[in-house]
């Protein structure tokens, strides 16, 4: 059984992931009105994979017997209509939500809750990863750009990540 206070962190970090979810759809559509459709796709793909992730929140807490509470998610803040600061921008988020990880692990190891604790292992695997790839392309747009031709060739391999991105998702999610 959770704790009062484990639940409270908990449904926090379940709004956070829908936060998430809400900040990768604002870039979604900010890229698809750029033309960028590989990085409108990416974006939109992370939308998904963030709601995947407050979905496992969801349904660990019910799995507890703890109750739901969900909170209003606010609004993005704006960023600037451009790659290379929309990536760094995601860069910046995922290394927010890495923190809070790391935070929910520290109270889980006080209140000596092993089940959270493991719960939450996947979730430390999944920045590593995440915050590995947004590297990996923020370091190719500082390499080649963000305009012309290195820019539509960026995009085209965020077409095909997207797809990528989708389909792990999916399996995830599958029974
Ligand atoms: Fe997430
Ligand atoms: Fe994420």
């Amino acid at each position: 059984m959770l704790s009062q206070t484990m639940v409270q962190h908990l449904n926090a970090q379940l709004n956070r992931e829908l936060y998430s979810a809400y900040f990768y759809l604002g870039l979604a559509a900010q890229a698809e009105s750029m033309n960028l459709t590989g990085a409108a796709a990416w974006f939109f793909a992370k939308h998904g994979e963030e709601q995947a992730h407050a979905l496992r929140f969801y349904r660990y807490l019910l799995d507890q017997g703890a109750c739901i509470e969900l909170s209003a998610v606010a609004a993005p803040e704006p960023v600037e209509r451009r790659v290379l600061p929309m990536f760094e921008r995601t860069l910046e988020h995922e290394r927010g939500v890495t923190a809070t990880i790391n935070e929910l692990i520290e109270y889980a190891l006080v209140e000596k809750d092993h089940a959270t604790q493991i719960f939450l292992q996947w979730f430390v695997t999944e920045q590593i990863e995440e915050e590995a790839t947004v590297n990996d392309i923020l370091g190719r747009l500082r390499l080649f750009g963000d305009q012309g031709q290195a820019l539509l060739m960026i995009d085209t391999e965020l077409s095909n990540l997207a797809r990528q991105l989708t389909v792990a998702v999916q399996n995830a999610a599958a029974p």
